[in-house]
């Protein structure tokens, strides 16, 4: 099997795609329902209780078999098995991309018993500590886990921690500190007791900046509330690939869960990067987590590419982005709880996607990842809203709810769901100026209030949006919903030609931190540094001067 490595633009399909855009710019939504009474039918796909609607989306059969056509000449299902399969896919590290075998979706039976220790590792942890059986240094049962780890090591459990609050096992509390401002970890010490706390640092390198210097500051808060360096191993934990380095800490050796390079930081929630997940709600729902991702593994793996979830979403998003010219696309779930969801998308998207060279290492021309952004439904129609309903820029939307509520009153979630419903309806179909003005007159409005007033509250319409439902919020759909867009990135990053796996550009800004650090210490700027960076060194430098 060879991974492809085919600039979309080399593809006969490109020429067409392109030509058949123009067309598409001034699509009309209402028209499209009104000539296909089966638009749904056409233009949806059901996974199990997942169900991906793309029918409110500038497309035709026409225009998605050319898109079809252009992920087959960019042979994508020889990428799809050369991921499955443990082909060293991630060639600018060298590596494989094996997150997949974490829930159980690798043939290979060496990875799936390296995969399946791991897991008893954390099972027994995390079955112990809900029993009471880890205990801190005045022997009182652990009940306080504080997870120091950031982007990955952060993003994943946190915003699934934050999703499935209602499954959480009583008694116990999970927070996450993260940002290298001490005042992220100093409002979660304020509502510790150390006796009762444990910290798991979780950093698949063990060398980031932020969470080292969360750690020490941790063990110091910790040595400073009495707990003493020889009992200092039962209260903290670590989950790296570096277990020398976790070990070098003071972590002893059964509190040291690790992972294999194959896992990519940002895909990294499925391995024991999870664990505090697995604190939060118990080993059993993590189980169901990781099957609800192995069903979108399989369902990405063997279905045809017409009838993919992942591979229409991946094929939408460059369709809008790369021909139609929209730079952004948002996601809005409607579920409290997955108030993380659009933070945690945007590492996995932006940080895989987000490159300009291709995969020949050439200069790309195209489009490649958008920024996604979001917030949760229905906050979000009182805030930014108003730009998609009448805005003058393309944003294409993913609207996703739960069928059932599991933390909510009945009632209340049959509100929020008639909103999310009424949200995509009225962005495709929005109000006629006409309409506007009889319902003005009806109102007895004046002829002047209607001049005055009516163009403003006319909607374009024509506003596209996918919605994606599932029946329940739960680990097992949780799971899978993750995995679907896990899988639509790695589909763009093929199409567009790129390689999704590595980040280098996060380096720079990490080294140039670095020596500026080293110039603040030593009270001396570095001449070689511009007018503005000067002025702003000088600024933090010198309290007096602000
Ligand atoms: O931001 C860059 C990055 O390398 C991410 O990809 C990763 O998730 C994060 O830093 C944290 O890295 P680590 O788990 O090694 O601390």
């Amino acid at each position: 099997m060879s991974f492809p490595n085919i600039s979309p633009e080399d593809t006969t399909t490109w020429t067409s795609l392109i030509n058949m855009s123009r067309g598409y710019r001034n699509f009309s939504l209402s028209i499209a329902f009104s000539e296909d009474p089966d638009r749904f039918k056409n233009f949806h796909v059901r996974h199990e209780g997942f169900l991906f609607d793309y029918s409110k989306n500038f497309l035709e059969a026409i225009a998605r078999n050319y898109l079809l056509d252009l992920a087959r000449e960019c042979q994508l299902s020889d990428a799809i098995e050369a991921m499955f399969t443990g082909e060293a896919i991630n060639r600018t590290e060298n590596r494989e991309v094996l997150h997949v075998a974490l829930r159980g979706s690798s043939d290979d039976p060496h990875i799936r018993d390296v995969v399946a220790s791991q897991l008893s590792a954390m099972k027994e942890f995390v079955n112990k500590l809900h029993r009471g059986e880890i205990r801190g240094f005045k022997g009182n049962p652990i009940r306080h886990i504080v997870n120091i780890g950031i982007g990955g090591s952060d993003l994943g459990p946190a915003m699934a921690c934050e999703a499935l609050r209602p499954f959480h096992v009583p008694g116990f509390k999970i927070s996450f500190v993260s940002n290298v401002d001490g005042a992220h970890l100093r409002t979660v010490l304020k509502e510790a007791n150390v006796e009762e706390t444990l910290f798991i640092i979780a950093s698949k390198t063990f060398t980031t900046q932020e969470t080292m210097m969360n750690a020490h500051a941790a063990k110091a808060w910790y040595l400073s509330q009495g707990g003493g360096e020889e009992n200092l191993h039962l209260h903290f934990a670590a989950i790296s690939t570096n277990i020398k380095l976790a070990n070098q800490f003071g972590v002893k050796q059964d509190f040291i869960f690790g992972f294999e390079d194959w896992v990519g930081g940002r895909y990294s929630v499925w391995s024991s990067i999870g664990l505090s997940l697995a604190c939060a709600i118990g080993f059993e729902r993590f189980q169901e987590f990781l099957n609800g991702a192995h069903s979108a593994d399989q369902h990405f793996r063997y279905s045809s590419a017409e009838k993919n979830i992942p591979v229409l979403m991946a094929l939408l998003g460059i369709w809008y982005g790369t021909f139609l010219g929209a730079e952004t696309q948002a996601v809005l779930p409607y579920a409290h709880h997955l108030s993380k969801f659009p933070e945690w998308l945007q590492q996995v998207d932006m940080e895989s996607n987000g490159k300009q060279i291709g995969r020949d290492g050439l200069r790309i021309n195209h489009q490649t990842g958008p920024v996604i952004w979001g917030a949760t439904g229905t906050n979000g129609q009182h805030a930014f809203f108003q730009l998609l309903h009448q805005g003058s820029i393309l944003v294409p939307c993913d609207f996703i709810a739960a069928a059932r509520p599991v933390d909510s009153d009945e009632r209340q979630h049959q509100v929020l769901l008639s909103n999310f419903i009424a949200q995509t309806e009225a962005l495709y179909k929005g109000k006629t100026i006409e309409a506007v003005i009889s319902e003005m007159r009806a109102a007895g409005k004046s002829s002047e209030e209607i001049d005055h007033l009516a163009p403003h509250r006319v909607f374009r319409g024509d506003r596209p949006t996918s919605t994606i439902l599932i029946p329940e919020l739960n680990p097992y759909y949780l799971g899978m919903l993750m995995a679907m867009y896990e899988h639509k990135v790695f589909v763009q990053g093929i199409i567009w030609n790129i390689y999704s796996f590595d980040q280098w550009g996060v380096e720079l800004g990490k080294v140039l931190a670095g020596d500026i650090l080293k110039e603040m210490d030593e009270g001396k700027i570095n001449s070689n540094h511009d007018s503005s960076t000067r002025a702003i060194m000088e600024y933090v430098m010198n309290p007096g001067m602000q």
